[in-house]
């Protein structure tokens, strides 16, 4: 039986952190083993919100370097860049005629983005969610594993799949947002506000790229307080986003011993010490992200083995678009 499809895609507009990580890496990396996985760098997408492009290519190689970094195989997974398949931009234009204007500016992203950059409301902006459809669609995927703040362009993507099939046909299979365990992750910064962000409030979140001080420094001011005033509290969402983040790096029993002190504690007798417990999460950050640091930066370097890898996706990638590319011109076209 043939495999599921899957596919996702990373913007390269800037480092990529530890919410790129939990919400979409490290489900590629499991993922590479069950599926049939298209992987790729969302250039077109960059454009939309960083029309300078002196950096890009460079920024391109690095979140290519810093996905295998992390441990996919591209030999296993199709692994390309979106400027490579010309094809999505000819079915972005065929989605373009079932997307309505109304809708498009309702969506969060483009609001916010408006919000940023008032001088460039620009038509790519606009349309942005309908070309994310279009580079899921375009595979016939029906796996995207992302992560929370994506859920409504995955949604918009599964709307104009709708619509195209109403009108010309059963063609495209239906996308759906995916993560291991169901729901979608969510990394908040470590001071609160806000999630995980590559280009935005760096001084607190973590990137694949920190140097073991920076990562260590960042950790120790992440925002805590007195601890919990009764056994058994809900935790606030800063506190839980560091038990998150623990989750992943750390060993079950250190985990299990910091949750334990969190429930034991109360306010005349506050076991938990947080200060202990970002000291130990720092020391495990640290073991987790220096191995990837180092391999993402020896890559960077070796721009030929990128560089052949990069073509090696293009190719696979274009024989996947163009036969989806056939069957949705023959139902359009005629
Ligand atoms: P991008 O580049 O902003 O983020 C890449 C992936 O990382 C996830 N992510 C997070 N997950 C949890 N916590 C966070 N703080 C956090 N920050 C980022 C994102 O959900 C995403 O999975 N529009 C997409 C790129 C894209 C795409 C696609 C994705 C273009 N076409 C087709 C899937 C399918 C984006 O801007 O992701």
């Amino acid at each position: 039986m043939a495999k599921e499809v899957v596919l996702s895609g990373i913007r390269p507009t800037g480092f990529l952190h530890l919410g790129n990580y939990f919400g979409a890496m490290r489900n590629y990396v499991r993922m590479q083993d069950e599926f049939d996985c298209y992987f790729f760098v969302a250039n077109w997408h960059a454009l939309t919100t960083h029309p300078d492009t002196q950096t890009l290519k460079a920024a391109v190689h690095r979140v290519i370097a810093e996905n295998i970094a992390c441990g996919l195989d591209p030999e296993k997974v199709c692994l390309y860049v979106q400027s490579d398949v010309p094809e999505i931009a000819e079915l972005y234009l065929y989605l373009n005629t079932l997307a309505y204007k109304g809708e498009l500016e309702k969506t969060t992203t483009f609001k916010d983005k408006s919000r940023q950059q008032p001088e460039n409301i620009n038509a790519g902006l606009l349309t942005y969610p309908v070309l994310q459809a279009a580079d899921i669609l375009i595979h016939r995927a029906v796996k995207v594993p992302v992560g929370k703040d994506q859920e409504q362009h995955l949604e918009m993507a599964r709307t104009f799949a709708e619509r195209f099939n109403h009108r010309y046909g059963d063609v495209l299979p239906l996308p759906y947002a995916f993560n291991y365990g169901g729901e979608l992750t969510k990394i908040l910064s470590l001071d609160g506000i806000g999630k995980m962000s590559k280009s935005e409030n760096q001084l607190a979140t973590l990137y694949l790229a920190d140097e073991d001080d920076v990562i260590r420094k960042k950790i120790m001011k992440a925002k805590t307080d007195a601890g919990p005033s009764e056994p058994n509290s809900v935790k606030p969402d800063y506190i839980q986003n560091l038990f998150t983040l623990m989750n992943i790096v750390s060993t079950a029993d250190t985990l299990e011993k910091f949750n334990a002190d969190f429930n034991n504690s109360s306010s005349g007798n506050c076991i938990i010490r947080y200060g202990d417990m970002k000291k130990q999460l720092a020391e495990d950050m640290v073991q987790f992200i220096k191995p990837i640091r180092t391999k993402a930066a020896d890559l960077q370097q070796n721009k030929e083995l990128l560089e052949k890898i990069i073509q090696h996706g293009a190719q696979k990638a274009r024989v996947s678009a163009s036969a989806t590319l056939q069957i949705v011109r023959k139902a359009i076209l005629g």
